[in-house]
């Protein structure tokens, strides 16, 4: 088999000389890995074509991206490379292209992880978002020990670095994750804020530079409703680096839902909108939807979860800005809440989070996302 780049998706085989010249926008924009199969490919490709009833094919039909973090550490893991593969168009590296993954040491890159989950992406046919470039978590101790105009040389020789490392491999990258704390400000716990606003900017046009395909993006979470401090903050922020001509591209609502505080599915749609009138493209970047505190049994519990997931899931996908929803992990085994260490911040578990149970079965929830990603 043989292939080439077509603006920044490799086309395979028999099928792109087809293709012939057709604009590489169209090719590069279809979320459906399916302009990819080729007549002339040796082998079936599952993927080129997935299962009528996958969460990918409904999700190929509407042009939409339906996406999973994964981690490499799982792999090994049972059902964990075959859900992923089977159901999503789209992935994200849950931590493998954070800071403290990529530059532990000082000029020291390490692309290793990352390129695993790149080519397992472009295995699979999917679609990839790196995560993440700035962030002041899971980020390497030596870059604390940095200030002023050094720490900004790291920043910006990370950013460069890093997103010509992958250039044109990824096709949204969150540039700058979790800058504005829930004040509505820059947020104090972060080494990036002493550098004043300008840092934001200065990250996006490094990261433009390094990978001019890439849409980029801010990436952030509890900013989902409108009215709370921090959501004001954000929208006052991404206006501002719209107006001042920063190449931003796209706002990234984690929605990792917290069902005791959740806003309403409309609150949220609501809240989308104002970012998509600004010109930009929004997706739902992790999210994961708990049951630990909702009460009732547990069959209760996951139709109440089915019904929340379908509602916010409806939000993004009827409007045409919103590109893609990603779930942080595969099945609720290997979900980060199913960890002591994260799983308190929604209270009480088991929170059983994802589409998939620990044995890699369909639940409501599944459901609940076939369809909205449907139209239903
Ligand atoms: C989480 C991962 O899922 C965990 O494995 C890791 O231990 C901590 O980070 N917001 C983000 C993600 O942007 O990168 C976080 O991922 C979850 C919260």
């Amino acid at each position: 088999m043989y292939f080439f780049r077509f603006g920044r998706v490799r086309v395979f085989g028999a099928f792109a000389l087809v293709l012939g010249l057709s604009s590489s926008a169209c090719v590069e924009r279809k979320p459906s890995a399916s302009a990819t199969q080729t007549a002339a490919s040796p082998q079936a490709d599952t993927y080129a074509t997935p299962a009528p009833d996958s969460l990918r094919a409904f999700a190929d039909q509407q042009k939409k991206f339906i996406g999973t973090a994964l981690a490499t550490w799982h792999f090994g893991k049972p059902n964990y490379k075959e859900i992923s593969a089977a159901h999503f168009n789209s992935l994200t590296a849950e931590n493998e292209m954070k800071w403290e993954a990529v530059e532990k040491q000082q000029g020291q890159f390490s692309f290793a992880p990352g390129d695993a989950l790149v080519a397992f992406a472009e295995q699979h046919h999917m679609r990839v978002r790196g995560h993440t470039l700035v962030w002041h978590s899971q980020l390497a101790p030596w870059v604390k020990t940095l200030s002023g105009d050094k720490l900004r040389a790291a920043m910006l020789h990370h950013v460069k670095t890093t997103a010509e490392h992958w250039k044109g491999r990824i096709a949204q990258w969150d540039v700058v994750n979790e800058a504005i704390g829930d004040d509505g400000e820059l947020r104090k716990d972060s080494p990036f804020t002493a550098l004043g606003k300008e840092y934001i900017a200065e990250a996006f046009r490094t990261a433009h530079a390094a990978d001019p395909a890439a849409q980029l993006f801010y990436n952030d979470y509890e900013a989902e409703g409108l009215g709370t401090p921090k959501s004001e903050g954000q929208y006052r922020l991404i206006q501002q680096l719209k107006q001042a001509g920063v190449p931003i591209h796209g706002v990234g609502f984690q929605m990792h839902v917290e069902p005791r505080k959740w806003p309403t599915p409309e609150e949220i749609r609501k809240n989308l909108e104002r970012f998509v009138a600004l010109g930009l493209t929004v997706e739902l970047t992790e999210l994961d939807v708990p049951v630990g505190e909702v009460p009732g049994t547990l069959a209760e519990k996951l139709e109440w979860q089915k019904k929340y997931t379908h509602d916010i899931a409806a939000a993004c996908f009827t409007l045409p800005a919103c590109t893609g929803i990603t779930l942080w992990g595969v099945n609720d085994a290997v979900s980060w809440l199913s960890t002591p260490e994260w799983g308190k911040l929604r209270g009480n578990g088991p929170h059983l989070p994802l589409p998939f149970d620990a044995d890699g079965k369909k639940k409501p929830m599944f459901d609940g996302i076939a369809a909205a990603l449907q139209g239903k």
